[in-house]
């Protein structure tokens, strides 16, 4: 291993020279330019730009003898200007100091973030499906929510449109036809459909080919997975062959859903993307979900990461966006999707799951966690054996340990159970099964805490999961006989599993990494173990068990599925609140989480401790007493341009992004953005020697005119919190309220102080979180 480590070190200093060269990269690669507000400056023929503002500026800085460069990849015209590009490094540079041009960044690669979960929250946190208003129906119906993803598998029973009314007019969008998608394959459910070629113009890398033959079609599954979670219709006797079985439905079951392909199973570019976001915008979509994210690693700027820069101009528009906070949990600053304008999704476990029994030679069982359609039964024992001791030739024994590929001697494996843990999670659990499953063993006991909570899929190859001390025993028994057998059996459900919800292990988790101001994530919802709608299992053998018809649904986990619950709660309560602005529907939604699990204990988090903000938001969504949470925070766009002018954007690229004259105040400064009006409080540094600080909300009363409420404060020993006026008195004509929150911190714990301020009147409870880190 030395040598490799060596090798590894060379390469990185090289590749460090190679970077800190002198002469700029001069191979075009694509890129974004970024141009701000699309109104801002430039004239509009039909609402369009005329490409030709573009083109001239493209002219202007590419070379003539490369005129087929002084082409537009991707045009942005409709709620935002700007366009992609075949640039060099140094004409990219000469192009960021043009008049007008707000970014340019090359095109980023985002990840995608990969029944029973609506009717978890429903049953156990309030929102019954007896108890959904009767009027829900004809109203949604109105809402469109726009799905940026991998396409999406028409034929699904999840997109029928039985019972849902004409198109509501407002819809502007197309559905494009594709060599397997026809205008008939949209309809009063699925009403537009659009894909983008070009997907990965510039990368060079050969994995990411562009796709010749485009298509709205969905290849991979991601994309409509993710549409029938936030908007499917409801469909009977929906299962995963036989597992979670139940009626599986959206969170909204009569929107509409128009899906924009931005993404193949490589992954997504950021220029189709923002492409995405502005046709979005123009077909007069309510909601934008997008299950995808920027590595939590290679975190730019905002104005460099084009879903902030979609979703800010979407806001600006009135359309609400809601991401997904990545799988990259446990560590803190993992989230992604962090800017104030977005709604940022963590996931949770809900109350089913998977086990797999392991039955030893000696008797014993355990409760592994995993899906196997497998056929092996209690009545016949197999060798077990653990990797370490069926290492293949010159392989040290962590490498056979960890089931690394290539790790195994075929001899020794064919016929038994092998054991693999996890001690480098570099190898994923689904390598290590194919690992195993190709040295033609019978199944695999992998022992890993981590992802224990997250169910994974084998398909038809045994496979259980168990954690440390499980794990621990299991190899005590091999240790202690010549003869150690077991055997795997398939798998079964666990309903109404306690405690839940419970923060998922790979939920990505804050603070955020570009200002610690503002809490993220926002809200945790259902991410682990969801039943939804799938494209058809590949013709492999082994995808479809023996003598089942291929199953149209499927179990994922991930904050990908987690984001659609919410996008789904946001399109119900916007079909009950037509007037709601996107950030009421996302305080309603804030303000009335709740942070109590099924057992009526506070949630936690996979190693039992009590769960905190940084995981979890403000806690488990709740959709039906979202729809009536007495008072809401509007964080409207001079908000967000504050936050522009605290966070240190020149006035000049505000001004373009927000088509105002506005100027920053003269104090801006980071912590300033702890003030702006969003519906938690997050203070990224409290001096033990300041003064107290002092933040303002305002709220509006969207319940009863005549109200009142009262503050009740819990926070953590030491910590000082006061709340003035912390009486508020709502009437007719006095509609919204200021306060104040003062946070002293002379006695309180070093660290991240976390509690709340509750707003107590009549029925209602309006629930603010806040995140102190007193230094
Ligand atoms: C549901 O499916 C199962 C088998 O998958 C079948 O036995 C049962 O009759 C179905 N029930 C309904 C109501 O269709
Ligand atoms: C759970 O929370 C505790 C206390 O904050 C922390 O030490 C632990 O690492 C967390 N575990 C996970 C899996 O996040
Ligand atoms: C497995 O056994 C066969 C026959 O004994 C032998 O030819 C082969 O090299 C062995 N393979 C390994 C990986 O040891
Ligand atoms: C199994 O035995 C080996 C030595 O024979 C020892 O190193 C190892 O710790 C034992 N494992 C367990 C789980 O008892
Ligand atoms: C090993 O165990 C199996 C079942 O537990 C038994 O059928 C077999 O005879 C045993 N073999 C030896 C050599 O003990
Ligand atoms: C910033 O300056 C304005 C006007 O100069 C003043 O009213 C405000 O209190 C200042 N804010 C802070 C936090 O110092
Ligand atoms: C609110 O209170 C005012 C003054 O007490 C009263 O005149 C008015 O009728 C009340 N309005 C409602 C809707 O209860």
């Amino acid at each position: 291993m030395e040598w490799f480590t060596q090798f590894l070190h060379l390469f990185f200093i090289a590749s460090i020279l190679i970077r800190s060269k002198a002469i700029p990269n001069q191979i075009p690669k694509h890129h974004v330019v970024y141009m701000g507000n699309s109104a801002s400056n430039n004239i509009h023929i039909n609402g369009q730009m005329p490409d030709s503002t573009h083109l001239e500026l493209l002219s202007s800085i590419i070379p003539r003898r490369e005129s087929e460069r002084i082409a537009l990849i991707h045009h942005y015209s409709h709620a935002f200007s700007g366009f992609s590009a075949m640039l060099t490094e140094s004409e990219a540079s000469a192009l960021s100091g043009h008049d007008g041009v707000v970014s340019v960044f090359p095109d980023p690669i985002l990840h995608l973030h990969t029944t029973r979960s609506w009717d978890f929250l429903a049953s156990d946190l309030g929102m019954k499906e007896r108890d959904t208003p009767k009027y829900q129906q004809h109203l949604s119906s109105d809402i469109i929510i726009g799905v940026i993803d991998t396409g999406i598998w028409p034929e699904s029973p999840s997109f029928r449109d039985e019972g849902i009314g004409h198109i509501p007019s407002k819809w502007k969008g197309v559905c494009m036809e594709g060599h397997d998608f026809k205008k008939s394959n949209c309809n009063r459910k699925l009403i537009g459909a659009r894909y983008y070629n070009n997907q990965f113009a510039s990368s060079g890398k050969k994995t990411l080919t562009t796709e010749v033959r485009g298509s709205p079609r969905d290849s991979v599954g991601h994309g409509t997975h993710t549409a029938s979670t936030a908007a499917g219709a409801r469909v009977e006797n929906a299962s995963y062959y036989g597992l979670a079985q139940g009626t599986a439905r959206g969170g909204s079951p009569y929107a509409r859903i128009a899906a924009y392909k931005a993404c193949s199973e490589e992954g997504c570019s950021g220029a189709t993307i923002l492409k995405a976001i502005d046709d979005a915008i123009r077909d007069g979509v309510d909601i934008i979900s997008i299950s995808i994210g920027l590595s939590s690693l290679f975190q730019s700027d905002f104005l460099d990461d084009p879903i902030a820069i979609g979703a800010f101009h979407a806001e600006q528009m009135g359309v609400m966006v809601v991401c997904s906070a990545g799988n990259d949990g446990p560590d803190p600053y993992t989230v992604v999707n962090t800017a104030p304008w977005i709604f940022t999704v963590a996931a949770s476990n809900i109350d089913r799951n998977f086990q797999s029994t392991i039955v030893l030679g000696n008797g014993k069982t355990f409760q592994g966690s995993g899906i196997n359609f497998a056929s092996l039964t209690h009545s016949k024992m197999y060798p077990l054996v653990f990797g370490e001791k069926v290492a293949a030739k010159f392989v040290p024994a962590s490498e056979a340990r960890n089931c690394y590929p290539g790790s195994l001697d075929y001899n020794k494996t064919a016929g038994n159970i092998v054991v693999c843990v996890n001690e480098y999670p570099t190898v994923s659990r689904k390598i290590k099964k194919l690992v195993v499953q190709d040295a033609r063993a019978i199944g695999i006991i992998l022992i890993d805490e981590d992802s224990k909570d997250v169910s994974f899929d084998a398909d038809v190859f045994p496979f259980s999961q168990v954690g440390n001390l499980e794990g621990h025993q299991i190899l005590e028994y091999i240790n202690s006989t010549k003869n150690s057998t077991a055997t795997i059996l398939p798998t079964s459900e666990v309903s109404r599993y306690r405690p839940s919800p419970i923060v998922a292990s790979f939920s990505s988790r804050g603070p955020s990494g570009r200002t610690e101001n503002i809490l993220k994530p926002d809200v945790m919802a259902p991410g682990t173990g969801i039943l939804a709608a799938m494209i058809p299992p590949s013709n492999e053998p082994g995808s479809v068990p023996i003598g089942k018809k291929p199953s149209m649904f499927a179990i994922k986990s991930g904050t990908s599925m987690a984001c659609p619950h919410v996008t789904g709660a946001a399109a119900f309560i916007k079909s009950i609140h037509r007037k709601w602005s996107p950030s009421m529907i996302k305080s309603a939604l804030m303000t009335t989480a709740t942070t109590y699990n099924n057992m009526r204990k506070p949630v936690t988090n996979t190693s039992n401790y009590i769960s905190n903000p940084h995981e979890m938001g403000v806690g488990e969504i709740n959709p039906l007493r979202a729809l009536n949470p007495g008072l809401v925070f509007e964080t409207d766009m001079k908000d967000y341009i504050r936050f522009l002018c605290y966070y240190g954007y020149s006035p000049k690229n505000i001004r373009s992004m927000s088509k105002t004259n506005i100027k920053c105040p003269r104090n801006s400064s980071e912590d300033l953005i702890s003030n702006i009006n969003y519906p938690s409080i997050s203070i990224k540094t409290l001096k033990r020697e300041q003064k107290a600080k002092v933040i303002t909300r305002t709220v509006t009363n969207v319940g009863l005119l005549n109200a009142t409420y009262n503050a009740k404060v819990l926070s953590p020993e030491g910590l000082v919190v006061n709340v003035t006026p912390n009486k508020l008195v709502f009437s007719e004509g006095v509609g919204r309220i200021s306060y104040k929150v003062s946070f002293y911190g002379k006695e309180a714990h070093a660290g991240y102080n976390f509690g709340t301020i509750t707003w107590l009147g009549g029925r209602h409870y309006v629930h603010t979180v806040f995140a102190v880190n007193v230094k």
